[in-house]
C-alpha cells in the first residue's frame, strides 16, 4: 500500500449483484473495496476475483480466528486469489499470528495481513464477561504490539486509537480505520467517529467507509470528495 491515506469502500450488502451495482460505477474513481464474510460465505472465494477483475484492490475482511494450523491452512487455501488485505483476530495469539504471517508470505505474497484488536462492539462489560479486566484501550495496545511483533503488517482500529498506536508502534504498521463520519451525519450505530481528514491527519493508512458513501444520493461525488480530503487524489 503506498504512503498516504487511501479510501476503502465497505460493500456491506446481501448479494454480489448489489455489490457490483454499487461498485461498477465507481471503477476508475476508487482503488479499494472491502468484501466481508456475508458475500464470501454466500458466493465463495471467486467473489474476490470478480472485484479484482474490475480493477479494484480487494480487502477481504474474514477476521480469521482458530488454531494456528487451521488459520495458516485457510490462508494457504486463498493461494493465487487477488486479495491485497486480509483480516484476522489478534486475540488468536502470537503463534496463530506468526503462522498466519508465514502462510501469507508463501501463498499470498502481495497481500498484507491486518490484525483486529478489540471489536468496537465489545464495551468494558463485554470484555469483563470474557475475563478481560484491563481497559479496552490498553487491551488494544497489548494486542497491537503483539501482532506487530508476530509479523502482522497492520491493524484495524478505531480512529480514536490512531494517535496512541502511532506513538507506540511508529510509522511502519498499516493502521486501517472504520468509524468515519461527517459532523452533519444522521445518527447510526457508529459513535466514536472522526471525519476523513481528521483520520488521515491522525495517521490512518486507510479509512473504511460504508454508509456515508452507499447512502449518499451521489456515491461517486462523495467518493471523490473523501479521496480529495484525505489527499489520495488531487
Ligand atoms: O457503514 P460504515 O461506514 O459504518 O461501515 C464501516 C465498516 O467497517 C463496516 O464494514 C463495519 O463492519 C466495519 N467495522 C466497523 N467497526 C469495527 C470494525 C469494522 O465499523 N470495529
Amino acid at each position: 500500500m503506498p504512503k498516504g491515506c487511501q479510501l476503502i469502500l465497505a460493500l456491506d450488502v446481501e448479494t454480489k449483484d448489489e455489490a457490483l451495482a454499487l461498485a461498477k460505477p465507481l471503477a476508475g474513481n476508487l482503488r479499494w473495496v472491502k468484501l466481508g464474510l456475508q458475500l464470501f460465505t454466500r458466493h465463495g472465494p471467486g467473489v474476490v476475483d470478480e472485484f479484482a477483475a474490475l480493477g479494484f484492490q480487494v480487502f477481504l475482511d474474514l477476521k480469521l480466528h482458530d488454531i494456528p494450523n487451521t488459520v495458516a491452512s485457510a490462508i494457504r487455501s486463498l493461494r493465487g486469489r487477488p486479495c491485497s488485505l486480509l483480516t484476522l483476530h489478534a486475540s488468536g495469539g502470537p503463534e496463530m499470528l506468526a503462522r498466519a504471517a508465514e502462510a501469507a508470505r508463501d501463498a499470498l505474497p502481495s497481500c498484507r495481513l491486518l490484525g483486529v484488536t478489540v471489536l468496537t462492539s465489545m464495551d468494558q462489560a463485554q470484555l469483563a464477561a470474557v475475563g478481560i479486566s484491563r481497559s479496552a484501550e490498553s487491551q488494544v495496545q497489548l494486542l497491537g504490539a503483539m501482532a506487530s511483533q508476530a509479523g502482522i503488517d497492520g491493524l484495524v482500529c478505531s480512529p480514536l486509537e490512531l494517535p496512541i498506536l502511532r506513538a507506540s508502534l511508529g510509522t511502519s504498521p498499516l493502521l486501517v480505520t472504520p468509524g468515519i463520519r461527517y459532523p452533519d451525519a444522521k445518527g447510526d450505530d457508529q459513535s466514536r467517529v472522526m471525519t476523513p481528514a481528521q483520520a488521515a491527519a491522525a495517521g490512518a493508512s486507510a479509512i473504511v467507509v460504508g454508509r456515508p458513501i452507499l447512502k449518499d444520493p451521489d456515491p461517486a461525488g462523495m467518493t471523490l470528495r473523501i479521496r480529495r480530503e484525505i489527499g489520495e487524489t488531487a
